[in-house]
């Protein structure tokens, strides 16, 4: 289906040749600084600035544009007021007709692609193998969901990596404890439950981890010969890769039981972890040795930066190679760009990673320009996330001080869904199974709208009273606003949604309508952004405009006939924004609640 000109675009055409042709001799394209306004529909506020460049007066300036602009289809009134300001109003007429384009428009509400789709590769859900998942993980696969699903829904060709910790020399412990008690990493039962295989298998890495730990800090024999394994598995010995995969395996059980929980889709071969390259690390430190952008510095290979020092005043390198020849998360990375860079043609990448590893990426980025890997043709961008705080404003932990399980805190998510859920069934309509998925659809939800509708770099609170909460600028709200939608729709018997473009519109009607129009520059915005927080702004205002025009504006008890349909019809093209707009932020609509 077409895309659809939005009421602001064409407005912002007609002023921009208005302003054009008032104004011969400016060089530039005149931008009207068209914005949504309380007043009246829109607001013009750039006249005053082209004015000043031209000598001219602005109210005169502004006069001879409304002179020019043609009024009556889609323009009302328009109107200077102020120094040189431009208000003007909307026919409802328009605004009619173009909810109906959009609505003709199944699959996109008329949202356009963006103009110069390019390839971005997105670095999100990164876990760490043979350890449980947290907060920090939680919030790197809730954000990066809803990013990719943002760009693509714009046309973008997303990669997604997954770039999970499954190398390093904890592996060498784990190992050789594994190679000595061979069963401990065999499951009891025998499931088709994934939540189930997945916890099982959690709790047999997590005793294994802790009871080799134990032995290696006990144990100078075993600590002998779980570094022996460090050395056996970087060299590719086959029986200690093949006892390392039982590790990677057993992990991506639990980490896709985890993803299940959370309703998200992870492929597994997106899952491209430290180890996927280290066939190029040799290369990678050759590369950066030979153009000199890597130096020798005290047996170790690194990459040294003016404006990074420690709290000694000395200059802090990037370590790309230690002086034991072992590699670290640098190598891993900078490898990793080489990939992303020349053979997945990425012009974009992105890493939603926690804001306490920027330093890490300012320097891996730095040494990639520096070697020429990223340049003006690719870029590449840390989406830094703030910490997950807990209901006394302290990063998030149990009483006991340490992290808290991710499974946990979604398990009592569901839980505490599942009993608002109830409680609002008061006339037992559902049955327990239906309970049991909404239940899992509101809780789930209320994590992910909790973690996507304040702006990434911002810590926040995880306080699951709010999220589960009714009223404010919950998931539940909008949920519930969308089922409500679909109960109207429902029990409007014959009456079907039908635009109207005839009628006169109440100032509800209008808000709605004019919001709803404002879908796809909003989606270009958050796209253009990296930022869900915006989508999640916008569903909720939606939700709120809903609100008003239900209360104000009896939708089957109309006063005629034509009247009951373009009500539904509104509430249609409402409800079909908020599901778009919600499942690009990853949380579904249930159509009853
Ligand atoms: N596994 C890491 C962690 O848990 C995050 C990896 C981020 N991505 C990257 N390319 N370094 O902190």
């Amino acid at each position: 289906m077409a895309s659809v000109t939005s009421l602001t675009a064409n407005v912002h055409q007609r002023l921009a040749d208005a302003l054009t042709a008032a104004l011969p001799a400016a060089d530039t394209v005149a931008d009207p600084l068209l914005r949504r306004s309380d007043r009246a529909d829109f607001q013009a506020n750039g006249i005053l600035a082209l004015a000043k460049k031209a000598k001219a007066n602005p109210r005169e300036l502004a006069a001879v544009v409304v002179g020019q602009v043609v009024t009556g289809d889609v323009i009302k009134d328009i109107e200077v007021s102020g120094p040189g300001f431009l208000n003007i109003t909307i026919t409802d007429k328009a605004i009619v007709e173009n909810l109906a384009a959009r609505a003709a428009d199944e699959e996109r509400l008329g949202v356009p692609y963006a103009e110069n789709p390019g390839t971005t590769v997105v670095d999100y859900a990164q876990p760490n193998v043979a350890k449980e998942m947290h907060v920090g993980h939680l919030r790197s696969a809730v954000i990066g969901d809803s990013v990719v699903k943002l760009l693509e829904f714009s046309g973008e060709n997303v990669i997604r990596r997954h770039h999970i910790g499954d190398w390093g020399t904890q592996f060498g412990m784990l190992i050789q404890y594994l190679d000595e008690h061979p069963h401990e990493l065999d499951h009891k039962a025998d499931t088709e439950d994934t939540a189930a295989s997945g916890a099982e298998a959690m709790s047999n890495l997590d005793r294994l981890y802790k009871t080799a730990r134990k032995l290696f800090d006990s144990d100078e024999e075993f600590k002998t010969r779980a570094r022996r394994r460090v050395v056996e598995l970087q060299a590719g010995d086959p029986r200690t890769l093949a006892m390392w995969q039982k590790f990677v395996d057993e992990s991506k059980i639990y980490f896709f039981s985890v993803f299940e929980k959370l309703d998200m889709e992870i492929r597994d071969p997106d899952i491209v972890g430290e180890s996927g390259y280290n066939d190029m690390l040799d290369e990678t430190c050759r590369l950066l040795e030979e153009s000199g952008v890597a130096v020798r510095s005290e047996g170790a290979l690194c990459v040294f930066f003016d404006d990074i020092k420690g709290p000694d005043g000395n200059l802090v390198p990037l370590i790309v190679k230690k002086s034991d020849g072992g590699y670290g998360y640098a190598a891993t990375d900078l490898s990793a760009i080489r990939d992303r860079v020349f053979n997945l043609k990425a012009n974009t990448i992105t890493y939603v990673v926690d804001a306490r590893q920027s330093l890490h990426f300012k320097m891996v980025f730095e040494t990639a320009r520096r070697a020429g890997w990223l340049n003006g043709d690719v870029e590449a961008h840390q989406l830094a996330f703030g910490t997950v705080l807990g209901k006394d404003g302290k990063p998030f932990k149990t009483r006991e001080g340490e992290t808290v399980r991710l499974v946990d805190l979604l398990d009592e998510a569901i839980e505490r869904a599942t009993a608002v859920v109830r409680e609002k069934d008061t006339q037992n309509q559902l049955s327990e199974e239906e309970i049991a998925e909404r239940g899992a659809q509101v809780g789930i939800g209320a994590v992910k709208y909790a973690d996507l509708s304040t702006s990434a770099n911002r810590d926040y609170k995880f306080d699951l009273d709010q999220m589960v909460s009714l009223n404010g600028d919950t998931s539940v709200y909008l949920q519930y606003a969308y089922a409500r939608i679909q109960s109207i729709l429902r029990k409007a018997g014959d009456a079907r949604p039908a635009a109207h473009a005839e009628l006169e519109l109440t100032e509800a009607e209008r808000a709605l309508g004019l919001h709803v129009d404002g879908f796809a520059e909003m989606i270009a915005d958050a796209a253009g952004e990296y930022a869900p927080h915006k989508l999640a702004a916008y569903l909720y205002q939606l939700a709120s405009l809903y609100t008003t025009f239900y209360d104000k504006c009896p939708v089957l008890k109309a006063d005629t006939p034509a009247q009951v349909e373009n009500r539904l019809f509104l509430c249609d093209v409402t409800a079909r924004t908020l599901h778009q707009g919600m499942a690009l932020l990853g949380i579904r609509t249930p159509e009853r609640l």
